[in-house]
């Protein structure tokens, strides 16, 4: 594809962690049922095939969060754009991201909903860039650590574009530089 520098992870890569995955949720919640939190747009194709991994009831909810515009380096701004349909009151909730960057989103969004007071909330993360934290979260589920670059595919958009492709990679320089 003309738009890919290097692929990252690929889409047998990720598919085969993403199944260990929803086997370990699977284990570690057995008995319970699981509201899988989706945070918009970025954790969609991964909450999809996470979820046929998961062997107990799960019910999804959305809940879409501003942080990083269209550009490529966060704002530090994190405004809730959409919320949750549903109270978490009471409830099992795992989060479902695509990525931990700064980890300010998830920072805000983990005080929003400890104050919802559910019975418990967890952190399921495909990708992980711990090089850039500005502010520490306790991480449950991680798919992959990856390097500190910008990361387009499975989730991941550049202008909103590419969230569709079924891998990892970074894109080449001539597609970024007019940002
Ligand atoms: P954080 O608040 O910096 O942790 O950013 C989290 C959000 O920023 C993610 O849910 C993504 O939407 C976006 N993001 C972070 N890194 C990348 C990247 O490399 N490519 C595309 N989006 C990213």
């Amino acid at each position: 594809m003309d738009i890919v520098d290097r692929i990252i992870i690929s889409e047998e890569e990720i598919q085969a962690r993403v199944r260990e995955l929803g086997e370990a949720i699977s284990r570690d919640y057995a008995g319970k049922t699981i509201t899988l939190l989706c945070v918009l747009k970025g954790g969609l194709m991964f909450l999809c095939d996470l979820a046929k991994h998961i062997t107990q009831p799960v019910a999804y909810d959305f809940m879409s969060v501003s942080s990083y515009g269209d550009a490529t380096e966060t704002s530090g701004v994190v405004r809730i754009v959409k919320d949750l349909e549903e109270s978490i009151e009471g409830k099992h909730v795992l989060i479902v991201e695509d990525i931990i960057d700064t980890g300010l989103t998830l920072s805000y969004l983990l005080n929003n909903l400890h104050s919802r007071n559910p019975a418990s909330l967890r952190i399921c993360t495909l990708l992980n860039k711990p090089e850039n934290r500005r502010v520490e979260i306790p991480i449950d589920y991680v798919g992959f650590e990856v390097p500190n670059a910008f990361l387009v595919g499975y989730g991941l958009d550049f202008k909103q574009l590419y969230r569709n492709i079924p891998f990892v990679f970074v894109p080449k320089k001539e597609l970024i530089e007019n940002l």
